[in-house]
């Protein structure tokens, strides 16, 4: 299937709502990750997600609305779910909620009492949806196991001819995906996290929150709550390396040239210049969440790199969310300075 570009401009979305109508997968930005758009009320087209992915089946969907009324179509909103989407939506937060029995297929849920719904901060995604007059379904647009696209390009590496469309907005803002919090169990729990965190949840809520995405919680869990948490995620086909910013000194030292350096500004200048690749962070948390995908995939790519060291972020705020996916990226493996 020969697969189209679009701009983020009416007439555009206009032909990307059709295909969606059509039972089509389009790809669509959002300020996480791009995401892999097929109409969540069309199971046959939903399916062809799990294809395109090559997701497993019994990893559940999240329904994209493009307005918090359409949730209660399908979910039973609770006051508390009321109070998350009044504060957080649009944005970088998934939230589980009991569905109405027979409203989504079980493609989509996996055959869970439950299902995930997230508006995304994105106006050529609202309009989309808008247009296409159903919600979407929206995982992340990549090959199941990569790191997530952040820009069109990665779609266009994992996705081409396998989709109908792709709609290019340019880089994504946040550069992980949403934080995931489930709310048809008490208290909350949150099941990924993501740019909105659980002291935010918990004042917002007025509640404690629980967070199981701690790695002894997701690593001991034989059935874990998110189901997708217990797959390979992100990961590039090279091994990736986690480095404690402490010991950049003694990772200088044992860097080969085919080794390539994932760093922010500040640990970067500490490594003496020389024959190894670098990929720059940025300064902060902010940056470093936005540019960990690229990077990875960009040294994926390259034939003359070996292996991906990244420096680990200190666990506050996004540097969790971070952590979280340069840790599975990784497969836990951390640089040993002797
Ligand atoms: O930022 C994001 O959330 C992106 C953008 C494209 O919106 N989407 C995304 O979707 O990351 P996906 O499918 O890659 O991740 C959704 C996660 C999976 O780990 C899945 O197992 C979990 O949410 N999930 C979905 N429905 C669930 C449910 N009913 N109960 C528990 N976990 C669920
Ligand atoms: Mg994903």
């Amino acid at each position: 299937m020969e697969t189209q570009a679009f701009k983020p401009e009416l007439a555009d979305l206009k032909k990307a709502a059709q295909l969606i109508d059509d039972g089509e997968l389009v790809a669509f930005p959002t300020e996480t990750v791009y995401g892999l758009g097929a109409d969540a009320t069309n199971p046959a087209a939903v399916k062809k997600v799990f294809e395109a992915k090559g997701r497993p089946a019994d990893n559940p969907l999240i329904v994209t609305v493009a307005d918090p009324e359409q949730v209660a179509d399908f979910a039973q909103v609770s006051a508390a779910a009321q109070v998350l989407m009044d504060h957080f939506w649009p944005g970088s937060l998934t939230i589980i909620l009991p569905t109405k029995p027979k409203h989504l297929d079980d493609v989509v849920t996996g055959g869970l009492p439950t299902a995930a719904f997230r508006l995304p901060d994105n106006q050529a995604t609202q309009e989309l949806i808008k247009l296409a007059g159903v919600p979407l379904v929206g995982p992340s647009a990549n090959t199941s196991g990569k790191p997530s696209p952040t820009t069109a390009a990665h779609v266009w590496h994992d996705m081409d001819r396998k989709i109908a469309g792709i709609i290019d907005d340019g880089p994504t803002t946040v550069g992980v995906e949403s934080t995931v919090v489930d709310l048809s169990v008490s208290p909350a729990t949150i099941l990924r996290t993501g740019a909105v965190t659980e002291e935010e949840l918990e004042q917002v809520l007025d509640e404690p929150v629980i967070d199981v995405t701690q790695p002894t919680a997701v690593d001991d869990a034989v059935h874990p709550k998110a189901p997708g948490m217990k797959y390979r995620h992100y990961a590039p086909d090279k091994p990736v390396v986690m480095f404690d910013p402490l010991d950049a000194g003694e990772l200088a030292k044992a860097v080969q040239d085919s080794d390539a350096i994932m760093a922010l500004d500040d640990t970067l200048a500490q490594l003496p210049a020389g024959q190894t690749q670098t990929w720059s962070l940025g300064k902060d948390y902010q940056s470093a969440s936005e540019q960990l995908f690229a990077g990875l995939r960009y040294f994926d790519d390259r034939a003359d790199v070996q292996r991906i060291y990244v420096e680990r972020l200190p666990e506050i705020g996004l540097g969790r969310a971070y952590n979280n996916r340069l840790a599975k990226a990784s497969g836990n493996q951390f640089f040993q300075a002797d």
